[in-house]
């Protein structure tokens, strides 16, 4: 619960002035201000959270997984956090704020800000890590921070505004991103009939950070877990696409199959 480690480094969603965070309000020079939650996080949405914003109970089921199942690939995160040596690190799109409290384990001197769409997400986050501020905002609407005020940028299976990472990071910043591969839990989506993956999504990646940013690392995860039923239903809660049938109970061998890219941000030629 500590929103004083971004002081300096919010902006208001307004008038992009500086925030000045207080124990209770947050205050633009221009006098916009916002409310601190009792739980620790700064709401900086315009209005109520969208229809598709991560609930309570997909947080519950989240945490569960990442806490199991999915531990290597908050390891894998963490690591390549600290390859990248930030001192500010932004997490668009956080959920619990997990992967986000490993990358700041793995950097001791850094600082996180975790930002979601889910004030549920915003609520978790905020006690995720003494170092990371949690502020609930909608990254399509643009991050609520400075220009130029952040080392990384990490967004891990949740939406990229890619114009508006490389308008926060310095420029020699990193930009982390996890997405799944083709075969990511591809028997579970077959038997529970989830979402399919998007098979174009690598090329829209490529396109979208074109001439922003560029390549320096890339890791795939892929390896068999052995899921109980109960991490079975929880992987199927955990997601937007959440299973309307009978319960789970199965025991089931799933595969995990991520990618993890590290990108540094191109620095435009004048
Ligand atoms: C699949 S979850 C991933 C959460 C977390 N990064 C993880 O991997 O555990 C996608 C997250 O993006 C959030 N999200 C969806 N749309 C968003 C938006 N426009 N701005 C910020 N967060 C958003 C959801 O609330 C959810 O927490
Ligand atoms: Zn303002």
């Amino acid at each position: 619960m500590s929103l004083d480690v971004a002081a300096g480094l919010l902006s208001c969603p307004h008038c992009r002035g500086t925030l000045e965070i207080g124990p209770a309000t947050a205050r633009c020079p221009e006098g916009h201000s916002f409310d601190v939650a009792r739980q620790g996080y700064l709401n900086l949405l315009p209005g109520p959270q969208p229809m598709n914003a991560d609930s309570a109970a997909m947080l519950e089921a989240r945490s569960r997984v990442l806490g199991s199942l999915y531990a290597d690939v908050v390891a894998l995160v963490a690591r390549s956090a600290a390859d990248t040596g930030a001192r500010v690190v932004v997490d668009a799109g956080a959920g619990t704020g997990q992967y986000l409290a490993a990358a700041l384990d793995a950097l001791p001197d850094a600082i996180g800000i975790a930002t979601d769409v889910s004030v549920a997400a915003a609520r978790r986050a905020a006690s995720a890590h003494p170092r990371i501020a949690s502020i609930a905002a909608d990254t399509w609407r643009g991050l609520p921070i400075r220009d130029g005020a952040v080392d990384l940028v990490a967004c891990i299976f949740a939406p990229r505004n890619v114009a508006d990472f490389a308008r926060v990071l310095a420029p020699d910043g990193h930009l982390v991103v996890v997405t799944p591969e083709p075969g990511h839990l591809r028997s579970l989506r077959a038997s529970y009939r989830l979402l399919d993956l998007d098979p174009d999504k690598d090329a829209r990646l490529e396109k979208s950070l074109g001439g922003l940013f560029e390549l320096i690392a890339s890791d795939r995860l892929a390896r068999p877990v052995d899921a109980t039923a109960a991490q079975v239903a929880d992987v199927i809660a955990m997601g937007p696409n959440a299973f309307h049938g009978a319960p789970v109970t199965t025991s089931e061998r799933l595969e995990i199959d991520v990618r993890c890219r590290t990108y540094r941000r191109l620095v435009p030629r004048v």
